[in-house]
Order: C-alpha cells, then structure tokens, then sequence
C-alpha cells in the first residue's frame, strides 16, 4: 500500500496538515531524526512536548517518552510510531513490586529516573532524567532518605558523585550493560588520544574510562566542544548521526559490545520506529497514547517536580 509513496514528502505535508510537531531521540534512525522539528535528550524532548503549541505529538522514541508528553500536555493528540517501542529499564520495574519497595522505606522519598512506566512515575516523590539528576539531587537535604530506581547504575554513578546512599532498585538498561570492558580497553590502546564519552546508564566498569559521564546531549556537547579529532561514545550509536554532521572531520567511533563492534549496542526498541510507521502514525492518528485523568494527574506531580528544579 506505501509502494511508490514519497514517505518524506508524505510526512512533511501530514505534519502541515495535522498542525503535528515531530521530535525524535538521538537514538533514532538517522533517516527520522533528520526529518524531525527537534532532536534531544529525554528532558529537552519533555520541555518540547511541554510547551509546543502543535495540536499532534508525533514522538519518535520510546514509549515512556511519549507518555511523558501526554502527561504534560493532554489536550493534545500524542502519537508513538510502534506501541512495542517499550524500554528495559521500564520492564525491570513493575509497579506492584516498586509499590512494595517504598511501602517498606516509608521515611524515604522516591526518586525514580524518567525511564519508567507512568504507574511508577505515579509512585515517585520527584522524577529525574540523566541530565537533571544532580542538580535536582543537590537541592535534597543532605540527611534526606532517598530510594532510587529503576537504574542501578546511574543510580551507583550518582551515589559516587553526590556523596548520597540512596538505595537502589536493581533495573538496568540492556543497550548499556552490553558494553565491554576488555573490548573498550583494546580500543583505548589503539587510540590512546581518544577520550571516551559515557552515558551514565553504563556499568561502572565502563563508566571508570570514561572522560565525560553524561546524557545524550551532554555526550553531543562534549563530543563537539572536545579539541581530540577521535571520540569514543559509549551510548547508543545512532546519536554519531549528529556528531558527525556537525563536524565532518572528526572521527566518532561507538565504544564495542563483546563481538568488537557497536552494533550489538543499538536499541531494539527504538528501532522499532520506522519512516513507514511514522507516516502511517500521522495519517490515520494512531497508535495514540491514552492515560487515565487519576493516574495523569499523580504522575503530573513529580515531572512537574523535575521541570522545576531541573531550571
Ligand atoms: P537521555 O536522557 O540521556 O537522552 O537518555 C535516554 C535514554 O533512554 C538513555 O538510554
Ligand atoms: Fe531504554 Fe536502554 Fe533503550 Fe534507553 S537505550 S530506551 S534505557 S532500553
């Protein structure tokens, strides 16, 4: 049915006629990214999705992002390219089990990292996002009891940087754990003026080389701002689309999974994106992101949080 289809032209003029913004993740295809109104990381995407004033939110990431835009902005029509397009994190923390866990530290307050379901973020005193998280950490009493989760090692990372002992839930990321570190040496030696850029969802093993922690624009920014003509990246690969966009004459290697190369290292569920769903997305207004006014309304209360005292 989309045989002979120009699908870039057919987006373009749907975008104009819905009266749709489309923002994308720098883990999406290149292909999406370039034809998207803005790219970035999980924050700037919620304050995007925040403040636009498009009547459709085409969100080409995964679903917790989208659900993120349709808890800041429900009058608006929030469409998510494939309904699949879940995350490890969120799957590593269901919410009856998160329920139990703060049911047992009652004296705590629950931190929980963007990368969650809504029913957790409902569960959740303040929300952070990689870029966030220290500053918002930083505003907390020091003697302020705080349990952390789904991501135990940024939960680790920022229990080493902020001097804190939060408990941590034990979820992970499968893209980040499948960094190696012997591989990740290997390539250090071959180019030892590299630095390495890591994302904080990384374990600490790999998170120890690294020059830069940060999220995705943070790695953007460093990566361009950086003087070395080679970068090491150890997040997901498809955000060396913009990396080498912006600067041609630089070198961008992703940092290797244990076969020696980056591909093992891409998300599966941010590929599940494609030109042809986003169009069919646009077109028929479906899948359509749809939560519940109660649980809206308590998972509103910690973004709401994050936006700010993120700034
Ligand atoms: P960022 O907020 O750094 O873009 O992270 C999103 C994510 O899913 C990382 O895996
Ligand atoms: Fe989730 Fe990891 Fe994919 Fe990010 S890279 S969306 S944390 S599975």
């Amino acid at each position: 049915e989309l045989a002979g289809l120009d699908l870039r032209a057919e987006i373009d003029r749907l975008r104009k006629e819905r009266n749709a913004v489309i923002l994308a993740h720098y883990y999406q295809d290149p292909v999406i990214q370039d034809l998207a109104d803005f790219v970035g990381d999980s924050l700037d995407l919620s304050r995007k999705a925040a403040a636009t004033d498009a009547e459709v939110i085409a969100f080409c990431g995964v679903r917790f992002m989208a659900e993120v835009a349709k808890i800041l902005s429900p009058q608006k029509t929030v469409v998510l390219p494939d309904m699949a397009a879940g995350c490890s994190l969120e799957d590593s923390c269901p919410p009856d089990q998160f329920a139990r866990f703060r049911a047992q530290h009652p004296d705590h307050i629950a931190l929980s990292y963007i990368n969650c379901s809504a029913a957790v973020k409902a569960l959740s005193d303040i929300i952070v996002t990689s870029s966030s998280a220290e500053k918002i950490i930083s505003q907390l009493p020091r003697d302020q009891k705080i349990i952390f989760g789904p991501d135990r090692h940024l939960g680790a990372y920022l229990n080493r940087v902020t001097g804190r002992g939060m408990l941590l839930w034990p979820g992970a990321c499968i893209v980040h754990e499948a960094f190696s570190e012997t591989e990740l040496l290997k390539l250090k030696a071959q180019h030892p003026d590299a630095p390495v850029a890591a994302h904080p969802e990384c374990p600490g093993h790999i998170v120890e080389h690294a020059d830069h922690v940060g999220s995705t624009s943070s790695i953007l920014s460093f990566a361009l701002a950086s003087p070395a003509t080679t970068i090491i990246v150890a997040t997901e690969p498809h955000i060396i689309h913009q990396m080498q966009k912006a600067a041609p004459h630089k070198e961008f290697i992703g940092a290797p999974g244990a076969d020696g190369n980056c591909n093992c290292n891409m998300c599966p569920y941010m590929a599940l994106n494609t030109l042809e769903k986003l169009y069919l997305s646009l077109r028929d207004l479906t899948p359509r992101i749809e939560i519940g006014e109660d649980m809206r309304l308590k998972a509103l209360k910690p973004l709401e949080r994050m936006l700010e005292m993120s700034g």
